[in-house]
């Protein structure tokens, strides 16, 4: 019988409990997947110290868990990252936001010292832009940002409904091809009015788990 998506993400999930050493705080990240992971943590709840959260809903459920749910400002290290992407390349850079939480996803994985991330097979790709690239906006520039993206290459559409946990808007930009998501995740920062985009290449993942049919592969760059 061939394994579902949800199956594959159930094992990757539970692969990544193999890189959480005893008695650290582990960040976490955000979505279906990381979802999978949290509840795997709860399986290992009494050998880990707590966890520090990429957003509101993965506080939450982390708590629903009885799982220790601590402010970034109050931790020294984090060694481990988990957390999904909604596009990854072989080079480890990664499309995120998908579910809105890129800005904290971010911090969180910049103050942790490796990053694990965990995606089923359709995740991975050859080059990032099939999948919309979010960008979280301040309310006040989203007109402003949306032009310069134009002028970019991209087709900005603003995610209607949707307001980040730190009160801001989402553009997803559409129709890029990114060869060179290094530069334009730089590029990206530079446009006054973003607060973050979701291009995760500057801080790349260092590890892959992968779910494929034929169990979790390891990828590294
Ligand atoms: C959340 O903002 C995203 O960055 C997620 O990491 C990404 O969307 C992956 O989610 P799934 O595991 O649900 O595909």
């Amino acid at each position: 019988m061939s394994m579902t998506q949800d199956e594959m993400k159930q094992a990757v999930a539970k692969a990544a409990i193999g890189y959480i050493p005893e008695d650290t705080i582990v960040g976490v990240g955000t979505g279906s997947t990381a979802n999978y992971f949290i509840d795997e943590l709860a399986k290992i709840k009494n050998k880990i110290r707590g966890a520090v959260a990429s957003s509101e809903a993965s506080a939450k459920r982390l708590k629903g868990h009885g799982i220790e749910v601590l402010s970034l400002n109050d931790v020294i290290e984090i060694p481990v990252y988990v957390d999904g992407a909604d596009e990854i390349t072989k080079h480890m850079h990664m499309t995120k936001g998908g579910g809105g939480a890129l800005t904290r996803e971010k911090i969180v994985a910049a103050a942790s010292k490796q990053f694990v991330c965990v995606c089923d097979q359709s995740k991975l790709v050859d080059v990032l832009g099939n999948f919309p690239l979010p960008i979280e906006v301040i309310p006040m520039a989203r007109s402003y940002v949306a032009r310069e993206l134009v002028k970019l290459g991209g087709h900005p559409k603003l995610r209607e409904g949707f307001t980040t946990d730190n009160g801001n808007i989402i553009l997803d930009v559409y129709g890029m091809q990114i060869m060179n998501p290094v530069e334009l995740e730089s590029s990206l920062n530079q446009l006054t009015g973003v607060v973050t985009n979701g291009l995760f290449a500057r801080r790349a993942a260092d590890v892959l788990l992968l779910g494929t049919p034929e169990g979790v592969k390891t990828i590294k760059p």
